[in-house]
């Protein structure tokens, strides 16, 4: 008697999951799928609702949807909690994208000062559905996708009980395009991956065994498509690309290419407004869509967004665990050792081993190396200093993580940065 409860269930993904649901039905039977949203959300939650309802119904498959506000009994004793919550809506989102902008800084909704406001009004709602989770649902597992998933997870490590596993697209994204690049099926394709969430590296890219991340790094005309959509695809200089031995994530030109990609921003600012604005008009256009009584499928437009096959990570992941499986799947969980560089009971985003105890990392051949660490130990400084700061809501801590952070330029910015989101965010940060 299966019972999953998605939280943030009128998300505009939200048909990708049920597609997800659907496909596995066969090895993952759910009878009870609640989806949960806030009062703010109803009006979301009731279309993408009825739209999920019409999936099931065409599937013809005997799943319950259940839609409600009361989150508490969406919890009560589910096996699996996802969550998908945007705290502060996409207003929030264009804000965090806007405020670093101002200050010549880049603002992205995970990466540098955007993600760092994200984490601050988003972990203290986390950590507060964690404490439902103790109480009414103790054994299940907390799949978090919300962003910014690896300092939410760090969250949840550091302050809760829950057990949980949080996600992201890109891995399973790069098997994909591997597997397109390679003419093969994406089952023929291993990744290593090093790093933290949307800070990564591929140390190794096999197809059935053979060893061909050379081959991708060197390739022409180059590494054009190894992207998601919400990230300005530049490719990457092939001498730079020899010289690291890895393929970056493609959030990693936010580092390594900053004044190209803050310049493509601000250009942007002006003629489309920024990602968040984009993003509000695709879901204006795939509500409408969800709206029509005869659609009962996920429609094509949902590929404008940047979480492509996110919903696959989180179908393969339940389903493994569900049917201890023992796979391998890259995902956020607690360091423990695996990256000898960071703190034990930080999150890292690796290779693990999926049971139905969750996921246990596995062994890397290589610890990262100067070029690859400095920056990783930087960045997981920041994280850590935001994790703290946005459970105590201390100023003085969060002040020192915007300021360590690569993409914060000096204390000149961080500081005016830091005053302007607690001031625009303050209905949302009971912890300042
Ligand atoms: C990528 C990231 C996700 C993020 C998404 C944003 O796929 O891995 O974590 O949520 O992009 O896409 P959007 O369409 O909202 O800009
Ligand atoms: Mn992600």
């Amino acid at each position: 008697q299966l019972k999953i409860a998605v939280i943030g269930g009128g998300s505009s993904y939200t048909p990708e999951l049920i597609e997800g649901f659907i496909h596995r039905y066969h090895e993952l039977s759910i009878r009870d799928l609640f989806l949960v949203d806030v009062e703010e959300g109803r009006e979301k939650l009731d279309i993408v609702g009825a739209l999920a309802k019409r999936m099931v119904e065409e599937a013809g498959l005997p799943i319950r949807i259940h839609l409600t506000m009361n989150r508490k009994e969406a919890i009560r004793n589910a096996d699996f909690i996802t969550t998908q919550i945007r705290v502060g809506l996409l207003e929030a989102r264009a804000r965090d994208e806007r405020i670093p902008l101002t200050y010549k800084c880049v603002g992205q909704e995970t990466t540098g000062a955007g993600g760092f406001a994200k984490a601050l009004r988003t972990i203290p709602v986390i950590l507060d559905i964690c404490k439902e989770i103790e109480e009414l649902a103790p054994k299940a597992f907390l799949i978090n996708f919300t962003n910014p998933a690896g300092l939410v997870t760090e969250a949840v490590i550091k302050y809760s009980n829950v057990k949980s596993i949080g996600l992201c697209n890109l891995p399973i994204g790069t098997n994909m395009q591997i597997a397109k690049m390679t003419n093969t099926d994406v089952s023929n394709v291993d990744i290593e991956w090093v790093g933290i969430n949307h800070l990564n590296w591929t140390t190794k890219i096999q197809v059935k065994g053979k060893d061909i991340l050379e081959e991708i790094l060197n390739k022409s005309p180059g590494t054009e498509g190894l992207n998601v959509k919400n990230i300005p695809d530049f490719g990457w200089d092939r001498d730079f690309l020899r010289s690291l031995g890895s393929l970056p994530c493609g959030y990693l030109r936010y580092y390594y290419m900053s004044d190209k990609m803050l310049n493509e921003e601000l250009d942007s600012l002006e003629t489309k407004g920024t990602r968040a604005e984009v993003v509000m008009g695709i879901e204006k256009e795939l509500f409408e869509l969800y709206k029509d009584p005869v659609l009962n499928h996920k429609p094509k437009q949902l590929e404008k967004r940047g979480g492509a096959y996110y919903s696959l990570a989180a179908v393969n992941l339940i389903t493994s665990i569900y049917n201890n499986k023992k796979d391998i799947q890259t995902v956020n969980i607690e360091n423990k050792g695996i990256l000898t560089c960071l703190n034990n009971d930080v999150s890292v985003e690796v290779n693990c081993v999926i049971d139905a105890e969750g996921a246990h990392p596995v062994q890397i051949d290589k610890q990262p190396e100067p070029h690859i660490r400095g920056l990783l130990q930087v960045v997981k400084a920041y994280e850590e200093l935001t994790v703290e700061a946005a459970f105590n809501g201390d100023y003085d801590i969060a002040l020192q993580a915007l300021t360590v952070h690569p993409l914060v330029t000096s204390v000149d910015v961080a500081k005016p940065i830091l005053d302007d989101i607690l001031k625009e965010n303050r209905d949302f940060l009971p912890q300042f």
